[in-house]
């Protein structure tokens, strides 16, 4: 696998293979693809600014070669030559190249699996500028590659493209490739330059179209990221409504991620699924809405504008509108949270209401219970942090704050207004607030 590109295009301090398509690496996203393959091992070349790829992509457990200076293709390969065996067959991919499928590939690697062949993978483009093009003989036989820089008259035409990607017996690498000669436009040793070689010594030729013409787009600068970016995004969209999910627009939807989703529910638009997102049936997702990490059950209504994060909301439930939802909260069924609450790392048991404007976090909440406007968990002391516990069907009232570590029992009402500081008991009202007066025969001030 090719990484070690100058991507000079990207102006970018990060590799261009370290940039994101729909959530994941560019670099990554192939080494899935190939590792769909089963192949023996997998050799990444990089180099340039790209020294940062082993440690950032440690995680791939990929094999690494550097290739000090980027003196082109044929060169980045050569690096690879010392650790390939004669008897294996090489596949050639580009971590540039983020949508190339799995099935292309095999494609490539049934024609030429047999034989003693080399084997390209081409497409056809209405508009083959910038790419190297294939050139036949009059019998139709690949004779060698022509780079775009490189081309003489008459083969500007040529619609048929090398996508960059080969399959080869690593025997003919070692034989052709210490005879690349440099003598180019680019002053580079061209990898496509061993095809006239390969010709020259009567080596069969296999060239397999890839299933699409877009998995063979590389990624180039910015531009073409975010092209490709939206490609890809329609590409998911269409899966899932293919799968009975409905997409109010599928053009404005973005799956970053994961996403298990059963049918009919319907996504309304400017929706971000990031992580993994597992969603029922019957749920409607309103529109500018970030799920990330998130299992919701089914008939869940998440209203306009709400965020959240590594969550589990079951059954039922309505969020929002403008709900934030931390990390480490479970809701029961038919929870409803209404907007501008905050819920941090809590459990909310079934048929509990927290309809406005909350902090809820530390806490452990009972069923049916009553959460008035504005009432605050007070969790935090600057140093740790404590738990509130409510329990099934108190009715905590407007405008209260729960100075934790607190209890409230079951069925217990506590006034509005109230500071809770102590555990209020269960079935009887607590009020912790001063007590109104009048003041008697009071005057106006007035202006001298
Ligand atoms: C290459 C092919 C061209 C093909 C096109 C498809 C060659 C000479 N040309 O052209 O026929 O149509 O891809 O996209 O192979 N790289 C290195 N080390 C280097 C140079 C490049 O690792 O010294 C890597 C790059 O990171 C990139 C890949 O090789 O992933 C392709 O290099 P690039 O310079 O983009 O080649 P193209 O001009 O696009
Ligand atoms: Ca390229």
């Amino acid at each position: 696998m090719l990484a070690a590109g100058q991507s000079k295009r990207m102006k970018s301090d990060t590799s261009k293979v370290l940039h994101l398509l729909a959530g994941v690496p560019l670099l990554e996203r192939v080494i899935n693809t190939a590792r769909q393959l089963a192949p023996k091992n997998i050799w990444i070349v990089y180099g340039n600014h790209g020294s940062q790829l082993p440690e950032k992509m440690a995680h791939l457990n990929a094999q690494w070669v550097e290739q000090r200076e980027q003196l082109g293709t044929g060169h980045a390969v050569m690096q690879a030559l010392p650790h390939l065996k004669d008897d294996e067959t090489i596949l050639v991919l580009y971590g540039d190249v983020p949508l190339i499928s799995a099935a292309s590939l095999e494609k490539l690697l049934t024609a030429t699996a047999s034989s003693d062949s080399l084997g390209i993978l081409t497409t056809f483009r209405q508009n083959p500028q910038g790419y190297g093009r294939i050139v036949r003989n009059e019998r139709g036989s690949v004779i060698a590659i022509v780079e775009q820089k490189d081309l003489k008259e008459g083969q500007e035409n040529i619609k048929e493209i090398n996508t960059g990607i080969l399959a080869i017996p690593a025997n003919h690498l070692k034989k052709w490739l210490p005879l690349l000669k440099n003598h180019n436009a680019q002053g580079e040793y061209y990898l496509t330059d061993i095809i006239a070689l390969a010709a020259q010594q009567q080596c069969p030729i296999v060239t397999v179209t890839t299933v699409t013409e877009e998995e063979t787009q590389g990624v180039n600068d910015r531009s073409e990221l975010a092209r490709l970016e939206r490609y890809y995004q329609l590409q998911q969209a269409h899966h899932l409504m293919l799968q009975g999910v409905t997409l109010m627009d599928p053009h404005r939807f973005d799956l970053r991620g994961e996403l298990t989703v059963a049918r009919d529910t319907t996504f309304d638009i400017n929706i971000i699924i990031e992580g993994k997102v597992t969603i029922g049936t019957n749920c409607f997702i309103g529109p500018y809405v970030l799920l990330h990490n998130v299992t919701l059950g089914d008939n869940v209504t998440i209203k306009a504008n709400c965020v959240i994060e590594d969550a589990i909301i079951k059954d039922n439930c309505v969020i929002g509108p403008f709900a934030r939802i931390r990390p480490g909260t479970e809701l029961e069924s038919e929870v409803h949270v209404g907007n501008f609450v905050e819920l941090k790392k809590s459990h909310i048991d079934s048929g509990t209401k927290i309809p406005h404007l909350s902090y809820i976090g530390d806490a452990e909440i009972g069923k049916k219970v009553n959460i008035g406007a504005g009432v605050i968990t007070c969790n935090y002391n600057g140093v740790s942090k404590s738990v509130t516990t409510i329990k099934d069907g108190a009715f905590v009232g407007s405008d209260s704050q729960l100075i934790a570590p607190v209890t409230v029992g079951e069925n217990a009402y506590i006034g509005s207004g109230s500071t809770i500081t102590k555990d209020a008991p269960p079935n009887q009202l607590t009020l912790a607030r001063a007590k109104q007066t009048t003041i008697a025969n009071w005057k106006k001030p007035e202006k001298k």
